[in-house]
């Protein structure tokens, strides 16, 4: 397929899968709107239809909650496809939405969108409108996840990392119960293949975990202190990082000076802090547990997706020679998970598979970073994929077989995205 191709073939993707207004992550397995599904699509969009980019993040922050959090999934058409649904969340609003967040990547891509657009007028108009609103979603953030005031934030449930069943979760799962849970009928596994997808145990715990804060109430204030899991995530606070950077730099040019202050002293607090997950022995930043006190040993790619941050030039120098050494094990980079550790499966999801929206954030990162020599392999890698197996969610790093769900929204915006980023060989 020559790029023109591909590019066509992406934007039938998403066009495919556009109700109007948002995305769907893909027909049947994602009948809703995923939160960072959304603003990375948004990114495919704004290269030929910049007023459908910016509708599809500005329904993503129309759902805010009050207290600032962004639910990462919205519930804007009863559909009986899926499990967990609303009556499962029971948050009570208005439109139903879950009641836990996502990777924060909406101030990211406002900003690479608004330094893009065509349109500067809209675009100034659009960006005005948002930044206060991620803005309060980034203060949300350290306040009701970061309690402590580390300068790092915990997740409270896995689907929050969007990294579902990563193996870096295993050992705080042990600590998740499964007892009052009841029958449940999953859907996922019936409109993908079940050795791709998580498994029943980890599928009771990610439920146990939703009852859980809904007997709270979903009262954000309370969830960080009850929650068995709390776990530090480098890639997610990476992207909170990053977002907060955007968000200063772009509110800094609009004038908005409040905002741009407020959100560099949270960058500047997230940078110093992420030095505490880093592990000289693996050459990677690692999870930290905060109930147990512990870095989790488990060689991820949340640890190389921090390199989406600002962080200091040396730790980015090293995540280069971490994925060449990954390189090695895979014919595919990056994969989610290292190929030479028992744990790794090339097929399930999270615990070995590439996925193209980390290798275009880890590349966006090492560019920033003037890391580039790498960057050809990583973005070569996302097209070989796409022409040996199309748009699916998540390839096999060994094999390049097409996993999880089929013609899939981010991986086609990330291919136009890319397309129209890098100089490549055609
Ligand atoms: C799912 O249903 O698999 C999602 O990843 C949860 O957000």
């Amino acid at each position: 397929m020559n790029h023109a191709d591909m590019i066509q073939h992406a934007r039938q993707v998403l066009s495919d899968n556009d109700r109007g207004t948002y995305t769907v992550p893909t027909h049947g397995l994602y009948p809703f709107q995923w939160n960072w599904d959304s603003a990375l699509s948004a990114l495919g969009f704004a290269h030929y239809d910049e007023p459908r980019a910016w509708s599809e993040i500005e329904t993503l922050m129309a759902h805010q909650w009050e207290d600032g959090m962004v639910p990462h999934i919205i519930f804007h058409q009863p559909d009986d496809g899926y499990f967990p649904g609303p009556e499962v969340w029971g948050t009570g609003r208005e439109v139903p939405t879950t009641g836990i967040t996502q990777p924060p990547v909406s101030g990211f891509a406002v900003r690479r969108i608004y330094d893009r657009a065509r349109d500067k007028d809209l675009a100034e108009a659009k960006a005005r409108a948002l930044l206060p609103k991620i803005h309060a979603w980034h203060e949300w953030f350290y306040r009701d996840r970061d309690p402590e005031g580390t300068g790092l934030i915990a997740l409270l449930h896995p689907w929050e990392s969007g990294r579902d069943n990563s193996v870096d979760w295993d050992d705080a799962f042990e600590r998740v119960p499964t007892e009052g849970v009841g029958p449940f009928t999953r859907r996922d596994t019936t409109h993908a293949n079940p050795a791709h997808r998580p498994t029943d145990e980890q599928y009771k715990r990610y439920i146990w975990l939703v009852k859980k804060f809904r007997s709270l109430g979903w009262d954000n204030s309370k969830l960080h202190a009850a929650s068995p899991f709390k776990i530090v995530d480098p890639g997610f606070n990476a992207i909170l990082i990053r977002s907060c950077e955007d968000v200063a730099d772009l509110a800094a040019r609009l004038g908005m000076d409040e905002i741009a202050t407020a959100s560099r002293a949270m960058v500047d607090k997230g940078v110093a802090a992420m030095e505490t997950l880093w592990s000289a022995e693996m050459s990677q930043y690692l999870c930290y547990d905060r109930c147990k006190g512990e870095l989790v040993q488990s060689p991820s790619i949340g640890g190389i997706l921090a390199a989406f941050a600002p962080i200091p030039k040396a730790r980015a120098a090293a995540l280069v020679r971490r994925i060449e050494t990954l390189a090695g094990s895979c014919n595919y980079l990056i994969p989610s998970h290292d190929p030479t550790h028992p744990e790794f499966d090339g097929l399930r999801y999270w615990r070995g598979p590439v996925w193209l929206i980390v290798n275009y954030m880890v590349a966006d990162g090492f560019a920033r970073a003037g890391e580039t020599e790498i960057i050809p392999r990583i973005i070569n890698d996302c097209l070989r994929l796409i022409e040996t197996s199309g748009f699916a969610e998540y390839h096999d790093p060994i094999t390049a077989e097409p996993c999880g769900g089929p013609h899939f929204t981010w991986t086609a915006a990330m291919v136009i995205e890319i397309l129209n980023t890098y100089e490549l060989a055609a």
